[in-house]
């Protein structure tokens, strides 16, 4: 009990908050969206930075919204968050340091830690940097401590003065005189403060600079005359500072994005044929043994297992996929297929579909809602929908299950070892017992028991001579249009 409290007070006491500024529009991006809303990997950059947050466990967020703000309230709306995440909005635009003024009453619910502010369209920001750049802001004591990085053309980011011991300020870049401008030391936008220190400093902004701004890095020169101190930490990924400001900017981001997450799985053992159009979201896991062919897109929660060959052409988002799967211009969403199964050229795997161990769909089948037994084959040219189907089920070509009346659907149920013959319209709701057969052409409207075979279609008829009949009739009629040639 007594340590259960001195926990939960140490906790407390540790308590770090984050505001991420997201006011800006991305004028040059000719949309209008906000531009944390763009996406990098299927993903709004804005959930890039926040999952960083939350995977380093800062969970305790604010995100300043400003243009078109109602976006951002919807997005965080539906989105499953780990802490809290609020919002404060910035009505105008003035700069960065007003943008965190918007945050004070946030910042003021407890002050009893450090501040983490963040740039809502810097997607790349890092679990190691937000740690490594704590870690350090604690052990040096200072007051604020800029996350920095050095890049070959610093063109239009603050730089950072150095001093012996620490910063004594970051000057932006029309703010630089001509030996500043040489500094390839960068301010990236991210920084610790102090709590109590940030908000001595931002009531003391004013916008005596070129831009006319509010300044948040003037909060550097703030604290150091009021003697705390400042200091900076070098991030060790280069790209943390890097967003986009315009449609290419935010193209180079996707690229970026897409070669570091191949290069991890390359090292996890994963084989990539040729990554031309291959993209894998950052949530994706691959097994090893697995070849990737061109032009697959692996998005949301998707887990693919081992030696599995994922040919060309596949989406796969949010499944499941088992090992030794071989999927070929597939297309699955929210679906789940087990260890060797063997399914294309093209197929739709629709939402809540399970493909079990073994089983075997061919092109131009869809499947939805519906569970498919292990070593069932679904070879051509179906539809199987809202249906649980049995283990080693054959389907003939063209089979259509026909789960919906206009108004409601039914499911279908299909038992182990029934033969469903060509081009049989299963009319649901309705029940195929374990070996049963449908012949051919069938219109099932009835359930069918085990073992029985079904046929719902007329007696064959021959009548002989009809042709004959026809073409007399035809050659009369075309004799009197034409005439005999
Ligand atoms: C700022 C830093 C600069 C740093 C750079 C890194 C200042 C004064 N300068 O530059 O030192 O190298 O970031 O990218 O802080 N925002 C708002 N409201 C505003 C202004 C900005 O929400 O009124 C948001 C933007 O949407 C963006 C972030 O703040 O997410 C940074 O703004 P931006 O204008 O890109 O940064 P700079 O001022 O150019
Ligand atoms: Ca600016």
């Amino acid at each position: 009990m007594g340590a259960a409290l001195f926990y939960d007070m140490k906790e407390k006491a540790m308590a770090n908050n984050v505001v991420i500024l997201a006011g800006g529009q991305g004028k040059r991006m000719k949309t209008n969206k906000p531009k944390v809303l763009l996406e990098v990997l299927g993903e709004p950059m804005l959930e890039w930075v926040i999952s960083a947050c939350e995977d380093s466990g800062m969970e305790n967020i604010c995100v300043v919204k400003g243009f078109e703000c109602e976006q951002i309230d919807e997005y965080l709306a539906q989105r499953q968050t780990k802490g809290t995440v609020e919002t404060a909005l910035q009505a105008e635009r003035l700069g960065t340091g007003h943008a965190v003024m918007q945050a004070v009453d946030f910042l003021k619910k407890d002050t009893s830690g450090n501040t983490l502010i963040l740039c809502g369209d810097a997607p790349f920001i890092d679990e190691e940097t937000i740690k490594g750049s704590l870690a350090h802001h604690t052990e040096s004591g200072a007051a604020v401590t800029v996350v920095t990085s050095k890049i070959k053309d610093p063109t239009g980011y603050g730089r950072i003065i150095r001093t012996d011991n620490g910063i004594s300020g970051i000057r932006e870049h029309k703010d630089c005189t001509p030996e500043q401008l040489l500094i390839d030391e960068i301010n990236s936008g991210c920084y610790w403060f102090k709590t109590e220190a940030l908000l001595e400093a931002l009531p003391l902004l004013d916008r005596n600079n070129a831009q006319g701004e509010y300044y948040l890095t003037d909060c550097i020169e703030i604290l150091l005359s009021k003697g705390y101190k400042a200091d900076a930490f070098t991030s060790r990924n280069p790209q943390v500072s890097q967003g986009a400001n315009d449609r290419k900017g935010l193209l180079a981001l996707n690229d970026i994005a897409r070669k570091l997450i191949i290069d991890k799985w390359l090292d996890e053992g994963v084989e990539f044929v040729c990554t031309d159009g291959v993209s894998v979201g950052r949530k994706v896991t691959i097994g090893t043994g697995t070849r990737i062919d061109s032009n697959v897109k692996l998005r949301g929660n998707t887990v693919i297992g081992k030696d599995c060959k994922i040919g060309v052409g596949c989406i796969i988002e949010n499944s499941v996929i088992g090992d030794g799967v071989d999927l070929n211009y597939v297309q699955a969403y929210n679906a789940r297929v087990d260890d060797n199964a063997k399914i294309g050229p093209f197929v739709q795997l629709r939402p809540n579909s399970h493909i079990k161990k073994g089983a075997k769909i061919g092109d131009f089948v869809e499947i939805k809602n519906s569970t498919v037994g292990e070593y069932t084959c679904v070879a051509h040219l179906t539809y199987v929908g809202d249906s649980d189907v049995g283990k080693n089920v054959n389907f003939g070509c063209g089979v259509v299950t026909v789960n919906f009346d206009g108004e409601k659907k039914y499911r279908t149920t299909i038992g182990d070892n029934a033969f469903i013959g060509c081009n049989t319209n299963l009319v649901s709701p309705v029940n195929i017992g374990d070996g049963a057969y449908t012949g051919a052409g069938s219109t099932i409207t009835k359930d069918v028991p085990a073992g029985a075979l079904a046929l719902e279609r007329t007696d064959m008829k021959i009548i002989e001579g009809y042709a004959e009949r026809k073409l007399k009739a035809r050659t009369e009629k075309f004799i009197k249009a034409h005439g005999d040639e």
